[in-house]
């Protein structure tokens, strides 16, 4: 990263950006009834950032009431997938993958599915797959090591229906030494940062600009891009979290109107 009282740029327009800045300090940091239902509960089961709630609505809330099919690793204690199934109804599947067996975690009525593995095991991922997929929802909140994101994203998310989101969770880890276990510069941050430019893969080279121009009658063949590229509307940089969302592209037009 570079100096971190200053932005990045070619130092002629001043910027105040990267003054040291002191954060609020405020508890209740989201809203909604997810946050609600986090907030209620007292057993110490759910672990997560209060601020991620917020991230949540915005991304998820589309699937309340209906049935989407979730694929969630990570298990901690046991509240999350509840806290998911209460929120998005009875109707969803939630699936849960974790390193350990469940054990006493989820109570013995509990309609969460488990399948015990490593999330960093592209054949472990792919049985889960076959047996459970496809997904509208992957939410991974694993062990947060750089081989086991990128291997989890890698393996699950062709594995997403083409409207589904990928949500990758506690990336501050991108920042810690003793989770870089790909090597000491690739993170999940720093994998996301590479998929930016693919998602701008239709514009690359002069050609393709111009071709951005023409009428779809008039254009030859098929503008070819990455799988990524071909089925990804955006990717969100939050704190800590990243999300992904699909959507079959078409080819770019820029017209005068
Ligand atoms: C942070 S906790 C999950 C918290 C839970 N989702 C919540 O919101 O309360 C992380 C979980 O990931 C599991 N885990 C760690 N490494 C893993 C791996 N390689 N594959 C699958 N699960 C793993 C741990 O066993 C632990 O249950």
């Amino acid at each position: 990263m570079s100096d971190k009282n200053s932005t990045p740029g070619d130092g002629k327009a001043k910027s105040n950006l990267g003054e040291p800045t002191p954060l609020a300090k405020q508890h209740l940091q989201s809203s909604g009834r997810l946050y609600d239902l986090f907030l209620s509960g007292h057993d110490e089961r759910v672990f997560k950032l209060h601020h991620y709630f917020d991230i949540y609505e915005r991304h998820l809330s589309r699937y309340v009431g209906k049935a989407p099919r979730i694929l969630e690793i990570g298990l901690g204690d046991g509240g999350s997938p509840e806290l998911w199934l209460k929120w998005f109804g009875p109707n969803a599947t939630l699936v849960n993958i974790d390193i350990d067996p469940p054990g006493t975690r989820l109570s013995p009525d509990s309609p969460v599915l488990t399948e015990t593995g490593d999330q960093a095991d592209p054949a472990f991922l792919a049985r889960v797959v076959e047996k459970h997929g496809p997904f509208d929802i992957v939410m991974d909140d694993g062990g947060h090591t750089a081989r086991q994101q990128i291997n989890s994203f890698n393996a699950l998310y062709d594995a997403l229906r083409d409207d589904g989101v990928f949500i990758c969770e506690d990336t501050h880890t991108s920042y810690f030494d003793q989770f870089k276990d790909v090597d000491e510069f690739m993170s999940m941050i720093e994998f996301a940062k590479q998929l930016i430019d693919r998602l701008h893969e239709p514009y690359l080279g002069q050609e393709e600009y111009l071709r951005v121009r023409q009428p779809m009658g008039d254009r030859k063949g098929h503008a070819m891009a990455s799988r990524f590229a071909a089925r990804t509307k955006g990717i969100f940089f939050y704190d800590s979290i990243i999300v992904f969302e699909r959507h079959v592209r078409s080819e770019p037009w820029m017209e005068h109107r």
